[in-house]
């Protein structure tokens, strides 16, 4: 049922001039879960984001939250956003500025609880024209989470953080997604989506690839890879190689195969067949990035 999911997307279509930056998902996200919108520059990550806060309106299609439009939620609060841009009020503190957004929301939270949940308790009495990039960032996090909100958007939140910075973030992000609040986050890490992520959606010049977790997503990219070495590779048998089942990929170099299968089990049986003994085989699962790459180079080779 529509109103049970924290946000319904269905056949949504936007475009800037000729450009489609969203182009017919349909997409839902339950309460309580953490979901990563995956995808390179241009993918439409922003775009997906803006028309959740009711920012632009899709030309086709319909965007939900909690069951009513993206104003409404808004309105009754139960939803807080950490945008790619905007500039912060620079002349006010930290505390000044969190003070402010509790203020204007309609279920406040309190403000030192603000604070200290963003990690930004040390900070409260500086001016936020002064702060570094990634303190910048908490107090962002800050403003988003001023409110009991539902359902928490995140464009790109840990751009500009280094890596201890970044894990601190995740680390008071999850609070946040611990008590029961949605959060969807926009990335362009791998890593970031695969370690924080109870689901990932690979979203590819506005089109949703893949939606699952992210060993669902590993799986489904055809693979795994598969190493070996062969005391001898002649013409005949480097032709029989490339024609074993569930090849997705064959690299031979000198004595050494490395190959990507679909069904792993099935390609190193075949292999055997073939009447060779082959040396330090390792059969590995594909890491989230080498995955994103087989989703959509497939996507690329389909549209071409
Ligand atoms: N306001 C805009 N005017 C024109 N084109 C835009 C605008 N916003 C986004 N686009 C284009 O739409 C596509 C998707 O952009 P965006 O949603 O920002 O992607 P992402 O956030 O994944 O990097 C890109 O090709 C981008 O250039
Ligand atoms: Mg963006």
């Amino acid at each position: 049922m529509d109103h049970m999911n924290a946000v319904t997307f269905t056949e949504v279509t936007k475009s800037y001039g000729d450009v489609r930056a969203v182009d017919g998902l349909t997409l839902d996200l339950r309460p309580g879960e953490t979901v990563a919108l995956l995808g390179p520059n241009g993918a439409g990550k922003s775009t997906t984001l803006d028309l959740l806060l009711g920012l632009g309106r899709p030309d086709s299609g319909t965007v939900r939250v909690f069951g009513t439009s993206p104003r409404e939620a808004i309105t009754a609060g139960r939803v807080g956003a950490m945008l790619q841009s905007g500039g912060l009020m620079g002349e006010v503190t930290v505390r000044e500025l969190v003070r402010l957004a509790c203020d204007l929301h309609p279920r406040p939270r309190r403000v030192g609880d603000v604070l200290a949940h963003a990690g930004i308790g040390q900070i409260a009495d500086r001016k936020v024209d002064k702060l570094s990039g990634g303190q910048e960032q908490r107090v962002r996090f800050a403003l988003a989470t001023a409110g009991a909100n539902d359902l928490i958007l995140l464009d790109e939140p840990t751009t500009g953080m280094d890596v201890t910075a970044r894990q601190a973030f995740w680390a008071t992000m999850r609070e946040q997604a611990d008590q029961g609040r949605a959060v969807l986050f926009a990335t362009h890490y791998l890593e970031e989506a695969d370690a924080i992520a109870d689901r990932v959606l690979v979203l590819h010049r506005g089109r949703l690839l893949a939606d699952g977790t992210a060993a669902e997503i590993k799986a489904r990219a055809g693979a795994r890879k598969v190493a070996f070495d062969l005391a001898e590779i002649d013409a005949a048998l480097a032709g029989r190689l490339r024609e074993l089942p569930f090849l997705t990929a064959l690299d031979i170099s000198g004595h050494s195969v490395r190959l990507q299968s679909a069904d792993a089990d099935a390609t190193v049986h075949a292999l055997y067949g073939l009447g060779v003994y082959p040396h330090n085989l390792e059969v590995a699962g594909l890491g989230l990035e080498q995955a994103f790459v087989a989703i959509t180079e497939a996507e690329e080779a389909r549209t071409r």
